[in-house]
């Protein structure tokens, strides 16, 4: 890198527990994780350019985008999102590297997002640009996703996970006890665009037409509604953020076993209450639970494919990522 140039990483994220709740203002549990994406580049002119390994054709954008769904190849959509969404983004030209996988559920486009919104100079505080990177990715790939993935990459703390209320919007960050390992399994390809993740989303919504906000219901409350879906999902999120509060609480008293037990109930409550989980999913969990030192495992992220992620004890599993909790995203200065 040159004096010229200017450096950025933004890494990916894994939810520990806390799924689906993010969209109703409830509670999550994510941390962003040792895999980044890394720009580098220089500032200025009047076109938005990035070439990457990992992507075929490069992206080439102009300063005012007004339909960012539009843009080509696939990846510039995202790129295109953020530029749509800053203000004044300034000119550049770089190269994006990256170490997450892509379509895992490990937050690829919401790291690419950030990273993005940092080199055309957007400023602000950690939730604003989350905000403003969520608005991107709603724009660019047309679902209506959360805040969850942008906060957790742009508020990481070393060594925490974050307990974030997406209704009251702040992040405390809870330290990862001694004694655990936090093991990521790929398991198979996903996209939210085109799943039922939009459909779980309105399913939420007609779920608070009939209770009230999720975010205050409880589950008794959820389990009076009359539309058996409606019920269903809306028994998930109330469940689900009290196992948030639950798994807090648990990392904070080192009690690995509780908190295993809440992300397996976690998992459970998304294949039977929630409908996120695929077979594929529930078998790569059932054999985590039932292999010896694994404290807990579940679905991660939105679902339908992606990633399980497991607490082990140390050294348990050899078959994963052993990932580690990191800084947000920020720029290097070499
Ligand atoms: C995806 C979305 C998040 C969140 C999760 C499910 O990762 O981007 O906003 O809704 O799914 O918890």
């Amino acid at each position: 890198m040159t004096a010229m140039e200017t450096h950025v990483v933004a890494p990916g994220r894994v939810n520990l527990i806390g799924e689906h709740t993010d969209y109703t203002g409830g509670l999550v549990l994510p941390m962003a994780i040792d895999r980044y994406t890394d720009i580098v580049g220089v500032r200025g002119g009047d076109r938005v350019q990035f070439t990457s390994f990992d992507e075929f054709e490069p992206v080439d954008l102009p300063l005012h985008i007004d339909r960012p769904q539009d843009a080509t190849p696939a990846w510039a959509k995202y790129v295109a999102g953020v530029v749509s969404e800053l203000p004044a983004p300034l000119g550049f030209s770089g190269h994006v590297t990256t170490d997450i996988p892509i379509g895992a559920g490990l937050s690829s486009s919401a790291a690419l997002e950030v990273a993005v919104a940092l080199a055309l100079g957007c400023e602000g505080t950690p939730l604003e640009i989350a905000q403003l990177c969520q608005r991107a990715e709603n724009r660019a790939s047309g679902v209506p996703t959360g805040i969850m993935d942008q906060l957790a990459i742009t508020s990481g703390v070393r060594d925490h996970a974050l307990l974030i209320d997406c209704g009251e919007l702040t992040v405390q960050p809870v330290a990862i006890p001694s004694g655990v390992e936090i093991v990521v399994q790929f398991i198979a390809h996903r996209t939210l665009v085109g799943s039922p993740y939009a459909d779980r989303v309105a399913e939420c919504a007609a779920a608070e037409a009939a209770i009230g906000p999720l975010r205050h219901a409880t589950v008794e409350a959820a389990r009076s509604i009359d539309d058996p879906v409606a019920r269903m999902r809306a028994m998930h999120v109330t469940s689900e953020n009290q196992r948030v509060r639950d798994f807090a609480a648990a990392f904070a008293a080192g009690d690995l076993h509780s908190a295993g037990r809440l992300i397996l109930e976690s998992h459970d409550s998304l294949r039977l209450l929630f409908d996120t989980s695929t077979p594929v999913m529930d078998e790569a969990v059932a054999r985590l639970a039932a292999t010896p030192g694994v404290y807990g495992a579940r679905m991660t992220g939105g679902g339908f494919g992606g990633c399980v992620v497991a607490l082990t004890e140390p050294g348990v599993l050899t078959n994963g990522w052993v990932v580690r909790a990191v800084d947000g995203a920020g720029f290097v200065i070499d």
